[in-house]
């Protein structure tokens, strides 16, 4: 039963969080419930800052990848720690600019950006625009001048690197939808191209191997991939580039034997391959962005749930279902993610079986987790799935026409609901009869 740090237990064995008592939670707000705490997003925010003031000189800047947990109250906080963000599409940009966010911090991404969402962006004064595929730029250069500005952009390469992750979050390889590669000649023949454009500014370039990599060396091999196209492409195109985007994907630990790269250590071994291959040839620094989003937010959240039908198969399993499932969290039937997690309401009880917690869609792969070593769990006890701060929120859908569950932000003792919970209506708004 994994419990993070941060987190404790009170006196009636119930699970704390941000100081305040879950079973309390689930009262207020009922279940299933995600619980956001606030000083753990800030704290991850600040170690990515910190890291890059301290080895990089604060020749950067930590860009919240809000695909992970996009919502209004996050670009607002991302912005009070002085963060930028990365928006994938017309929606998460209307988020942030909603939220009042500076758009000349917003990074713009997506392989496929539609003719109205480069020109929102561009309208908005958004930052940098990624650009991903052939025929984007082309509408980017024509929307610029439309509006008498200048695109400062980055070009979405890919630096060849096996990341050791899943493969339907693995980015780095040729075989990818994402970005030029480098391998083929394919990015510097489209960089030579790009430079052709008048209404675009080519800033640097950008790259994201992947996503929950737990290893250090892929992250160290793409910065030095990346460091030696730069120097190729000055010397092969007159080309300075004065920025460099790394992308994310740094692991969290979602069940124990999970490792993370400490990202301190990270930061300090990019920042010196960088600097050693810019200094042994004569080439600029650049101003580096990074794209962290499952490990700003991931082992910041949980998510109560109140557990109902038990279903003990002798000699099979026993499932124990909870009032949510694959609608608030799809990412074991997605990618066989694992989790862990505790029962909120005796958190002190020892974990006596393993069992399979499974959800309430009509799905027989709607489980939340396979095997999970549990004390008896009674109905009407609470279980908290520990670490789903990241893509929960951000991919729960509708399936079976289940409401969303409400979203709480807990910081000292104090909660605060961010995101309400739907209700039938919200479920039927747009339905015509
Ligand atoms: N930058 C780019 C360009 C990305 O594509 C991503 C994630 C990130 C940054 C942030 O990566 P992170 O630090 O969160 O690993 N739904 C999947 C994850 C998909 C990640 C997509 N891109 C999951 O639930 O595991």
């Amino acid at each position: 039963m994994l419990k993070h740090d941060y987190m404790e237990i009170n006196s009636q064995g119930h699970l704390v969080i941000g100081g305040c008592d879950t079973v309390e939670l689930c009262a207020a707000y009922g279940t299933p419930l995600y619980v956001m705490d606030e000083d753990r997003i800030r704290s991850n925010m600040r170690a990515y800052k910190n890291s890059i003031d301290k080895f990089y000189s604060g020749h950067g800047r930590c860009l919240y990848a809000s695909k992970a947990f996009s919502t209004m109250y996050m670009y607002r906080l991302a912005g009070e720690e002085g963060l930028g963000v990365d928006v994938v599409s017309g929606g998460e940009l209307y988020t942030a600019l909603k939220a009042g966010f500076d758009p000349a911090k917003i990074v713009f991404h997506g392989n496929n950006k539609s003719y109205d969402e480069i020109e929102m962006a561009i309208k908005a004064g958004v930052g940098r625009l990624i650009v991903d595929g052939d025929g984007e730029i082309e509408k980017i250069d024509a929307i610029s001048k439309a509006n008498g500005v200048v695109t400062n952009i980055m070009i979405r390469v890919k630096p060849g690197v096996d990341a050791h992750t899943h493969e339907f979050i693995s980015t780095g390889h040729i075989d990818c939808k994402f970005g030029f590669a480098i391998e083929n000649g394919e990015a510097a023949k489209f960089i030579r191209h790009a430079m052709t454009f008048e209404n675009v500014r080519i800033c640097g370039l950008h790259c994201h191997i992947g996503s929950q990599i737990f290893l250090f060396e892929p992250f160290r091999h793409t910065a030095e991939i990346m460091m030696n196209f730069y120097v190729r492409l000055k010397a092969e195109l007159g080309l300075s580039l004065a920025e460099l985007n790394l992308g994310g994907g740094f692991g969290i630990k979602y069940v124990e034997g999970d490792t993370p790269v400490p990202f301190e250590g990270y930061i300090e071994a990019v920042s010196d391959t960088i600097k050693d291959i810019c200094s042994a040839n004569g080439i600029e620094v650049p101003f580096i962005y990074m794209e962290p989003g499952r490990s700003i937010v991931g082992d910041a959240g949980i998510t109560l749930y109140k557990v109902g039908t038990i279903k003990d198969i002798a000699n099979v399993r026993k499932f124990v279902s909870v009032d949510g499932g694959m609608a608030d969290n799809p990412r074991y039937i997605l990618y066989g993610s694992e989790y862990d997690a505790i029962l909120a309401n005796r958190a002190c009880d020892e974990a006596k079986e393993y069992v399979t917690v499974c959800g309430k869609c009509c799905e027989s792969g709607d489980i939340i987790i396979d095997r999970c070593h549990l004390p008896k769990a009674r109905s009407g006890d609470i279980l908290a799935v520990m670490s789903t701060g990241a893509y929960n929120y951000s991919m729960a859908s509708n399936y079976n026409r289940i409401p969303r569950p409400p979203v709480v932000m807990v910081s000292n003792g104090q909660h605060k609901l961010i995101i309400k919970r739907e209700t039938y209506d919200d479920i039927i708004k747009n339905d015509l009869l």
